[in-house]
């Protein structure tokens, strides 16, 4: 009998795991217009490149749907699949239906539930690969007016929520892979930050940075009520919500009462992370207790704050400041997670917003914070500018976030993938 030498074995074994678990990667770019972002991939057969607007909390992918794709099927009422939607799908027209949702003007409609082909190129961490294809993606249909307000040349929507119906979900079931994704919003509109889908890394920058070595996690929290436009009794958010207990500027404790960041039984109050704010929102009593401390610590920096602009609360003349390599020298903002000593640490570059103030040709550095009103639902909204530059990953295997801080600490950017 031939016996397998153990080392040799294990060789093996390692390969074909590594073989059948690419990571999944797709571009990410910043629409100039909105300050939103879009994801990159192929649809439909032969595949087309498309461009969806994405959207980190959104529960169903949509997109304008053509006759020209020869894989494209509707889901019929009766089939099992239709049952295992949420509600057991609608039954409309003999087609079983869902209500495709727009996350910046809270538009919906009941629209067919359809499966076509979608593929991704995939990544062995440093160098882009074959294009891998799901065969049965499911979608809905929807018409040209939802896409209102969505970022600029997106014909769809793609939704990264915490459901079994979102893109990274739908890639990770149907490759058996493990449950996390992870996302590298670019700072500038000129150049790709990437997704990583079914796959908790490495993520491979500049050559040779791992930035899945660089992560610090905190877990991800369910709020128990949804705040979806159509949303069913007793069903929970697919928002990502982490567990923020304070806020620190220049070390120093924002003072607030705490009872605003926790997560209240009817769905209000918590910390959840969104790509459909540019900014981070905070509920109001928060914001001013916020911005007022900021303006004490930035003394110590011997800065005095100038006339702000809308929608920012504090700005400062551009030459007051010097500059590092995480951006303008400021106090730093820490968001103090679930124990003291885990915080994401926000530096100057994703802290400060650099504009010109019109009329008087002078540049600003306005502190890119915005104020929600007093009757916001979620007491901290983390925007687009503050993830920027960061890694950030989803893994909902392991029931975590992860983040990395800013990625010019480590010198590259969300852009300095080695892949194109
Ligand atoms: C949108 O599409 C138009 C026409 O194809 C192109 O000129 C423009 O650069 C695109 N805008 C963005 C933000 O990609
Ligand atoms: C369908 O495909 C044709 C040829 O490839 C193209 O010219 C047309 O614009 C497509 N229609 C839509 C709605 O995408
Ligand atoms: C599909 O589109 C073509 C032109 O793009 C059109 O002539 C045809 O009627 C359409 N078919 C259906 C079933 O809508
Ligand atoms: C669903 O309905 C179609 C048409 O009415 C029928 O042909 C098909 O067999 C049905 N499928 C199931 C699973 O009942
Ligand atoms: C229902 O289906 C028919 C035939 O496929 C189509 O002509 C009609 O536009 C559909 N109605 C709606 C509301 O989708
Ligand atoms: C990825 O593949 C490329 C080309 O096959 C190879 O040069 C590179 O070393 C691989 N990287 C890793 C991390 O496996
Ligand atoms: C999620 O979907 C997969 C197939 O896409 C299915 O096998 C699995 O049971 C579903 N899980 C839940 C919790 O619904
Ligand atoms: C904090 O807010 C809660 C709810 O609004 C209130 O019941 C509590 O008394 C407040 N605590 C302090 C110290 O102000
Ligand atoms: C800011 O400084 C002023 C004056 O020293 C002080 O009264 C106020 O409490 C400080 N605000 C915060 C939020 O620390
Ligand atoms: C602030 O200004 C004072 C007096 O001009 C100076 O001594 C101090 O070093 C400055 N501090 C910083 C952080 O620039
Ligand atoms: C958040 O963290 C605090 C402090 O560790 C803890 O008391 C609280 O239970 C946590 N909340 C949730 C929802 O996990």
């Amino acid at each position: 009998m031939l016996l397998l030498p153990r080392p040799l074995f294990l060789f093996l074994i390692t390969i074909t795991i590594q073989t059948v678990t690419p990571i999944l990667l797709s571009p990410v770019s910043k629409d100039p217009s909105t300050q939103l972002y879009t994801i990159s991939m192929y649809l439909q057969t032969p595949l087309q490149p498309t461009t969806l607007h994405l959207d980190l909390g959104s529960s169903l992918t949509w997109l304008l749907c053509n006759n020209n794709s020869s894989s494209n099927h509707p889901i019929p009422c009766n089939s099992s699949l239709c049952t295992t939607f949420n509600s057991g799908g609608t039954c409309s027209n003999n087609t079983c239906s869902l209500f495709p949702e727009n996350p910046i003007t809270r538009n919906t409609l009941l629209s067919t539930a359809n499966l076509d082909t979608l593929a991704l190129p995939t990544s062995n961490g440093s160098t882009q690969g074959s294009l891998v294809q799901i065969t049965d993606f499911i979608f809905s249909c929807s018409t040209a007016q939802l896409l209102q307000g969505l970022a600029q040349n997106a014909t769809g929507l793609a939704a990264l929520g915490r459901n079994n119906l979102s893109l990274p979900a739908q890639i990770s079931n149907s490759l058996s892979t493990t449950r996390c994704f992870a996302l590298c919003l670019p700072a500038s509109t000129q150049s790709n930050g990437a997704a990583f889908f079914a796959s908790t890394g490495p993520y491979i920058f500049n050559s040779k940075i791992d930035l899945s070595k660089s992560l610090i996690y905190t877990p991800l929290i369910v709020n128990p009520v949804a705040d979806t436009v159509i949303s069913y009794n007793g069903q929970p958010s697919d928002e990502y919500f982490v567990n923020v207990t304070s806020i620190r500027i220049n070390g120093k404790d924002v003072p607030i009462n705490a009872s605003i960041l926790a997560i209240h039984q009817d769905g209000s109050g918590g910390t959840k992370i969104s790509t459909s704010e540019p900014y981070t929102v905070m509920e109001s009593s928060l914001y001013k207790r916020f911005v007022e401390l900021f303006v004490n610590e930035s003394l110590a920096f011997n800065l005095t704050a100038t006339e702000a602009v809308e929608p920012f609360g504090v700005c400062y003349r551009e030459g007051d400041l010097t500059t590092t390599r995480v951006g303008p020298a400021v106090p730093t903002v820490d968001l103090v997670m679930h124990s003291d000593d885990v915080f994401w640490r926000i530096f100057g570059g994703n802290s400060m917003v650099r504009i010109e103030k019109e009329g008087v040709g002078m540049g600003l550095w306005c502190l890119g914070f915005v104020d929600g009103g007093a009757h916001r639902r979620t007491s901290v909204v983390i925007g687009g500018h503050q993830l920027e530059d960061n890694l950030v990953q989803f893994d909902l295997d392991s029931n975590r976030f992860g983040f990395t801080s800013s990625l010019l600490l480590q010198a590259t950017t969300c852009s300095n993938l080695n892949n194109p």
